[in-house]
């Protein structure tokens, strides 16, 4: 079997997939033995004794989880619902950069976007945001990269921020004394804490959620969706500043699809091609789990090779992105090659092509697999003339070795103001 290799983690036996073919192998073919996740003392600690959702072993609590997850909690209805929380947090941003950038000021990309990934992420979870100021946005990113660089978790460290800055029990308690002073459903916030709230009360449903799964799956909320998407958009906007011409490409696109009269808008993204292009680019080469994990269930025969029950899979989604028998001239960013003759990407991040897996595959593939490039030029404030060093930092969550520090300057872009 191509490019497979068995290591030791003390007592624990391991397997390492690092090409196209030996991770379908082993999240396709045999998926039903490689379904659940390792837990580590650490993160049962943090995950309540994995009663979140991620670390939860494949079964029955899982699908219901799951099911969940997909209809109510990342479904198009509530998606549609906090449109309008992720378009004023963009623009708030945006005016941020824009204060900054009048001031001649410099910015710190990554933790910016952090900021704005948190507020939505807050938002839409408990009506509040999280990283108001920049003090609290500086501290956060602060951590993030303490403990990143620990962690054996992709974004441990939110856990961490989470945790400081948010007494999850007393939002429970605000939350449920709201309820019950105001009984008429329609008049709550619709964030997910209510929309859990509403599952664990609910006579009907077919399991009951305990209290301690649903915070576990707040926290989860911020574990798993902060970090990852910062550190992409971050990562792509690094790439862009290397690279002017797929720049100047991107934002004729876009100012085409806008007339150059409005900020672009989520709905604009079917007809954004070339943008689709680089946001799989960058996912190629930097994807924000480049490791994911998985544990058997049950003993197998993969390759000619003998697996026994409870060895660990580590896909190494970074190396596959870079597998030069696949891709041409691996290390290029070049996000042409993803769209064919008509315009559109023939490749998908959904999974299915196991060249190309930043979300995973499979059944317990990440449930979200559905940019401030228009308004700024971005001068480099911390690197040579104008060029970002792409240098990874060690650790597992793919950040970047020198922060992106960048004076934003102000495009021609009427229709923001402060
Ligand atoms: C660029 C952004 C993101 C990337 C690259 C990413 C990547 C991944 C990867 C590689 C996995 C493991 C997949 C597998 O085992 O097959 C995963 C799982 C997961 N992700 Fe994401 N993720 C992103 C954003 C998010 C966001 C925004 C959320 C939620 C707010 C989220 C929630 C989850 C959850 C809950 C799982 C566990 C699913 C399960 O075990 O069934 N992710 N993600």
């Amino acid at each position: 079997m191509a490019r497979c290799f068995y290591l030791s983690f003390g007592s624990f036996p391991c397997v390492v997939a690092s090409s196209p073919e030996t991770a379908k192998e082993f999240v396709k073919t045999h998926e039903t033995s490689f379904s659940n996740r390792p837990s580590t003392v650490a993160i049962r600690c943090l995950t309540y004794g994995a009663a979140d959702f991620s670390f939860a072993p494949y079964g029955r609590y899982w699908m219901f989880m799951k099911k969940i997850c997909m209809t109510e909690l990342l479904g198009g209805r509530t998606l549609d619902h906090f449109l309008p929380v992720r378009e004023e947090e963009m623009e708030t941003f945006l005016k941020g950069t824009l204060r900054k950038s009048q001031a001649n000021e410099a910015v710190d990309v990554g933790q910016e976007l952090t900021a704005l990934a948190n507020n939505i992420i807050s938002r839409t979870t408990i009506s509040r945001r999280c990283s108001a100021t920049s003090e609290e946005a500086s501290e956060m990113r602060t951590l993030v990269d303490e403990v990143g660089g620990l962690s054996g978790k992709f974004n441990f460290q939110d856990y961490i921020w989470f945790c400081k800055n948010v007494d999850i029990q007393g939002i429970f308690k605000e939350h449920e004394e709201a309820r019950n002073k105001n009984c008429d459903s329609s008049m709550r916030s619709k964030d997910l804490v209510n929309i859990l709230l509403d599952i664990v009360k609910d006579e009907k449903a077919e399991m009951r959620l305990s209290r301690e799964s649903i915070e576990a799956f707040i926290l989860e909320m911020f574990t798993t969706g902060t970090g990852t998407s910062a550190g992409v958009t971050q990562w792509a906007l690094a790439e862009l500043i290397n690279h002017p011409d797929i720049l100047n490409k991107a934002r004729e696109e876009t100012d085409s699809t806008t007339g150059n009269k409005r900020l672009v808008k989520e709905s604009d993204l079917p007809n954004l091609h070339f943008l689709q292009a680089i946001v799989k680019k960058t996912l190629r080469l930097h994807p924000s789990g480049p490791l994911f994990t998985r544990e058997s269930t049950q003993h197998c025969k993969i390759g000619g090779y003998d697996i026994p029950a409870s060895t660990r899979l580590i896909v190494n989604v970074w190396s596959i992105g870079r597998d030069p028998n696949y891709w041409e001239n691996p290390m290029d960013f070049v996000p042409t090659r993803f769209i064919n003759g008509s315009g559109r990407s023939q490749i998908d991040v959904r999974g299915r092509h196991y060249e190309l897996l930043p979300f995973g595959s499979g059944r317990r593939s990440c449930p979200w697999t559905s940019l401030a490039l228009r308004c700024f030029d971005w001068k480099v404030a911390n690197g040579k003339e104008n060029s970002v060093d792409m240098t990874e930092a060690a650790g597992i969550a793919l950040l970047m070795a020198q922060p992106l520090v960048c004076v934003p300057v102000a495009r021609d872009i009427p229709f923001l103001t402060i």
